[in-house]
């Protein structure tokens, strides 16, 4: 018999192994069952001549034959099951398996900065505040010119601001707000006073990214004006807030400062809680960090909202959120805020 001798068996045998070792799919590995095993499969074939031969052949070709038969299958019943563990299916069925215990997700919690925006929100909502919201794409009359910010400051730069690719408006250019004290003008054009609000907010500026700055942060503008407000009650309501952000002990400084809008101005430092005014990178050697700016309302600006200036008379004041932050937990890169490494997220 031409197909049945030893060697053309061993030959068989070599070939079957070759195949299977060089396939690396499912579908080539059934082909090569079919091809060899199928019902027209040259071993079925080969066990069909066996029976054709004399029996003292029979007997030895027999045994090498079903030797062949059962390594050879066992190989390729081997590797499919082996490409089946690997596959997506297979890997999706098991997830989907009812029996398996269930994959717990991972708890988000809430971002840092968002913590201290509700934190600075619910102090001033206790003192009595109204929440007040402005657009971030703003008049330039309204981040500007209302503000008693001339034609000529250098706040109006084009390094400081970003400007809309817009046609200008009967309220001027059209831009991204430098900052939430426009949402002050906002407010006085459409209240009368007695106002008491604060107006949170993204502002934007054009920076460059370091450790202290940021393009796009936040703050928290505040506003009261009716009769008879005076500066006292400013310093007594910041150093309260102060108090219960940071705790009572906090050491506050106000300074003189200058803003177009208000008159006088100030700023508001806090000690710096990351090397308790010893100096570091944060407050830059100097022991404190100014968190605010603040002051009286310019009679110009109240006098631009159309609010009588010998009748009323207001305080503002300007909160940097991520400047809070950065102090109460202790933080010495602003960046870390917006980088999104749930290593330092998860700390919160
Ligand atoms: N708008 C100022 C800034 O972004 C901060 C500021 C200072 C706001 C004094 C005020 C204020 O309302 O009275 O730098």
């Amino acid at each position: 018999m031409k197909g049945l001798s030893k060697e053309i068996l061993q030959q068989l045998k070599e070939r079957c192994l070759k195949e299977i070792e060089s396939s690396s799919s499912i579908d080539d590995l059934e082909n090569i069952k079919i091809k060899y095993f199928g019902r027209k499969g040259e071993i079925k074939l080969l066990f069909e001549e066996l029976k054709k031969m004399p029996s003292e052949e029979k007997k030895e070709v027999g045994a090498i034959l079903n030797e062949i038969n059962k390594e050879v299958r066992l190989l390729l019943e081997n590797k499919i099951e082996k490409l089946k563990e690997n596959s997506v299916e297979y890997q999706n069925y098991s997830i989907l398996e009812k029996s398996l215990p269930g994959v717990s997700l991972p708890l988000g919690n809430i971002h840092p900065l968002q913590k201290i925006y509700n934190e600075i929100i619910e102090i001033f909502l206790y003192l009595g505040f109204s929440v007040e919201e402005g657009p971030e794409i703003e008049f330039e009359d309204y981040n500007f010119t209302m503000l008693n910010i001339p034609y000529d400051h250098p706040a109006r730069d084009m390094q400081d601001t970003l400007y809309l690719d817009l046609p200008v408006s009967d309220k001027g250019k059209i831009l991204l707000r430098t900052h939430t004290s426009p949402v002050q003008i906002r407010v006085m054009l459409s209240k009368k006073p007695p106002i008491k609000s604060i107006m949170p907010g993204r502002v934007y500026r054009h920076e460059n990214l370091d450790a202290s700055h940021l393009f796009n942060f936040h703050q928290v503008e505040g506003l009261a004006v009716d009769k008879g407000i005076r500066i006292s009650d400013l310093k007594g309501i910041l150093t309260f807030f102060a108090r219960l952000m940071f705790g009572k002990d906090v050491l506050i400084r106000f300074r003189p400062s200058y803003f177009p809008f208000t008159e006088p101005s100030l700023e508001m430092d806090i000690q710096c809680l990351v090397c308790k005014g010893k100096g570091c990178s944060v407050c830059k050697n100097t022991g404190f960090v100014e968190i605010l700016g603040c002051g009286m309302v310019h009679p110009q600006v109240l006098y631009n909202v159309g609010l009588g200036y010998e009748d009323y008379t207001g305080f503002a004041f300007g909160l940097g959120v991520e400047r809070v932050a950065m102090l109460k937990y202790r933080i010495d890169d602003i960046r870390l805020f917006y980088t999104n490494d749930l290593r330092f997220l998860r700390q919160f």
